[in-house]
């Protein structure tokens, strides 16, 4: 059965997903803001150790036969290898991974994941201009927060729409919805893990 929409309940998944994860969100906007990742390169090279560690947790999930059926052009929307070269271009190690990273989910569920994945590409749109006060720039160590090849909003409005089309069950959605809450979980670890390892800061 599926529940009506009401103002509590959007009818749109997408926005049942932001509306669940916008407390998540906020939260985690204020982690990142905490860790003043636009003071000093070192201080933004571990935002992109939290960066790269969730994207390299996601490569499967990118890649995955099913879903780029579903999202024709999902495994070019994959930063993993945007986050690494930013990595390299601070001088900053591949880090090593860190336990607990999604395994196997079904595929409402990695729909979920890459929700707040892509969502976060909205957000880079601010990131980046705070990057390039730092040197930095979608071509040198800010290449993952970078416009995506046809445009940020464009891109994220291809995104919503097939998401929001697709038929799922009850279990499915309740999936979808832990997919998207376990995403923004995990990124506060790997961002707290990212921080608390970092090599020389201040
Ligand atoms: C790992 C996941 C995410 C991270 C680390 C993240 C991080 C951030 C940060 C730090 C900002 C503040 C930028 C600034 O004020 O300078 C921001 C803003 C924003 N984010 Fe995210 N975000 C994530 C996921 C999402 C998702 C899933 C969505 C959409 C569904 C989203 C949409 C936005 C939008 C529209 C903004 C602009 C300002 C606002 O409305 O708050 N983000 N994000």
């Amino acid at each position: 059965m599926t529940a009506s929409p009401t103002p509590e309940r959007p009818s749109l998944r997408s926005q049942r997903l932001n509306q669940i994860t916008h407390e998540p969100h906020t939260k985690l906007d204020a982690l990142v803001k905490a860790h003043a990742p636009f003071e000093t390169q070192a201080n933004f090279a571990r935002f992109v150790v939290a960066q790269y560690l969730f994207q390299s947790e996601l490569v499967a999930l990118y890649n995955d036969a099913e879903l780029n059926q579903i999202v024709p052009d999902l495994a070019e929307r994959c930063r993993a290898e945007a986050a690494r070269l930013d990595l390299a271009d601070l001088d900053t190690d591949v880090p090593a991974p860190v336990a607990g990273a999604v395994k196997h989910p079904g595929k409402a569920e990695a729909l979920g994941w890459l929700f707040v994945s892509e969502g976060s590409k909205l957000g880079a749109a601010f990131l980046i201009k705070r990057a390039v006060g730092l040197g930095l720039s979608e071509t040198f160590g800010a290449r993952h927060l970078g416009e995506p090849a046809g445009g940020r909003a464009e891109g994220w409005k291809r995104f919503t729409r097939t998401l929001d089309a697709l038929e799922f069950s009850a279990e499915e959605e309740a999936a979808a919805e832990k997919g998207a809450i376990d995403a923004f979980v995990r990124f506060t670890v790997l961002l707290e893990q990212a921080y608390a390892s970092a090599p020389e800061l201040a």
